[in-house]
């Protein structure tokens, strides 16, 4: 296998958790992008290591049966929406298969088994926050650059084309964010070369216009914050206002000024151009205040479906203490408050855990504090909860916060994961002093290989 390069005819044998298709050339495990199981491809490898290597498609001889065209038009080069080429009930029965396989190879947890995953109503525009990115080098397809036909105005609003922090494409529709997203994108797009501003060029670090996030409420609320590369307040206030006039849905406008070669815009304060300060997310009993820069679920209705998988699951009479672990705004620990005596919240973000207070707040709860600080450095300080609740990163757990729960001994923990690998990588350290009752995977985010796991644990006595 180390001179080969390329395999011909060789038959998809699964898909791994990561959404690669399996393929065994020589005995030798090779990931494939973009294939099925029984699909015969020819492949050529891009990537080895020691065991395994990459590989990418060069000819598909033999389609699945499950194979189905994608629906959006920038499929091939946007890395957004990548699994689109299944119906949606398969993957969510791939998804409940992945998260099996993961436990049992990573946590050699065989039971019990998981209960079937949570699916989403839609599996289109189930976004509520997109971030676009404006270039002034857009993506050109395989057939305009053999074309020849010279590109004079690239300038594009939209997604980076995965891999490339230098090129994007130039988005028509996208199906992951309800209306007027596209219309906002659009008109954004026409205002700004009617008026021939500039997109900003992270190669030579100039250029006026950024990027542009829109957020959008269940209730129809409508945020934009425009990002721009230079200190044009003026410029970015008047966009903003022809923005609202092509889309008079907008109800709330902020702008802010990243003069920096990163693109990160969290540390830049958002000035208010028009509208409300804030918009209002309903999720269950609860009504979430969501600033330019809250962090929240971006899937609304099936964040209030993990969280109500959650609640149901707590042992709780009302006089309980439940930490809640990576509280991010609260939300969890919020949407429980009336079931429990008291709620102690941990998230390492500072403004969102002054959101957290402020939704705890807004929604009349007094039983209710959240610190902000490390999980890690936190948790030994806080007690002996009854219940706790862990949502951490796609990291996991830190090892000694693991321990620190085991030495903790809470009646009952329930534990929220977005990767169930390094989930099942805590669980076997936890099951020295806990078991599984019950595993609950939900999907947040059709048509990608992303999956979301919530497993119930009991104190084993
Ligand atoms: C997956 S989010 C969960 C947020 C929240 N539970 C929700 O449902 O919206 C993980 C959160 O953990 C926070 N976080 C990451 N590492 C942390 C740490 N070491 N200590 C405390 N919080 C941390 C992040 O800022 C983020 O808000």
């Amino acid at each position: 296998m180390a001179k080969l390069r390329e395999y011909s005819n060789q038959t998809v044998i699964d898909v791994e958790d990561g959404g690669n298709g399996i393929i065994k050339p020589e005995g030798r495990v090779v990931f494939v992008e973009g294939v099925l199981p029984g699909e015969v491809v020819d492949v050529r490898i891009t990537r080895r290591k020691r065991d395994h290597a990459f590989g990418v498609v060069t000819e598909r001889h033999f389609d699945s049966e499950d194979r189905i065209e994608p629906f959006c038009a920038h499929f091939a080069e946007c890395g957004g929406c990548t699994w689109q080429y299944l119906p949606y009930p398969k993957q969510l029965e791939y998804k409940e298969r992945f998260v099996a396989d993961v436990l049992r190879r990573i946590g050699g947890i065989s039971e019990p088994a998981p209960l079937p995953i949570i699916g989403c109503d839609t599996d289109r525009h189930y976004r509520n926050k997109l971030e676009w990115s404006f270039s002034p080098t857009r993506w050109l397809s395989p057939s305009e650059i053999d074309s020849g036909e010279a590109v004079d105005d690239r300038r594009a609003l939209g997604f980076h084309v995965k891999g490339r922090f230098d090129r994007v494409i130039d988005i028509g529709t996208c199906y992951l964010q309800p209306d007027p997203s596209n219309a906002i994108r659009t008109a954004a797009r026409e205002i700004a070369l009617r008026h021939d501003y500039s997109f900003h060029d992270p190669r030579e670090h100039s250029g006026l216009l950024r990027g542009l996030t829109v957020r959008t409420t269940r209730d129809g609320e409508v945020m934009v914050i425009l990002a721009i590369g230079e200190q044009r307040p003026d410029v970015a206030e008047s966009f903003l206002h022809e923005l609202r006039d092509a889309v008079p849905r907008i109800s709330s406008a902020f702008y802010l000024v990243n003069t920096t070669q990163n693109d990160d815009n969290a540390p830049h304060t958002v000035h208010h151009a028009f509208g409300t300060e804030t918009i209002s997310e309903r999720c269950g009993p609860l009504s979430l205040t969501i600033h330019p820069k809250s962090f929240f679920q971006t899937n609304s209705s099936q964040a209030e479906r993990l969280y109500s998988v959650v609640r149901d699951w707590a042992v709780a009479d009302g006089s309980q203490t439940l930490l809640d672990l990576y509280c991010g705004i609260g939300s969890i620990g919020l949407f429980l408050a009336d079931r429990v005596g008291r709620v102690i919240g941990v998230e390492s973000v500072a403004d969102a855990v002054a959101g957290a207070r402020e939704n705890a707040q807004r929604n009349g709860y007094t039983n209710t504090e959240f610190h902000a600080g490390d999980v890690r450095a936190l948790l030994t300080a806080l007690g002996r909860p009854d219940i706790v609740v862990i949502d951490p990163p796609r990291a996991g757990m830190h090892p000694d916060v693991v321990e620190a729960l085991i030495r903790m001994r809470p009646r009952q923990i329930i534990y929220v994961s977005c990767k169930p690998a390094t989930q099942a990588r805590d669980l076997k350290r936890l099951l020295s002093a806990f078991y599984i009752v019950r595993i609950q995977p939900v999907d947040m985010f059709p048509q990608t290989f992303h999956i979301e796991n919530v497993v119930d644990l009991r104190l084993a006595t």
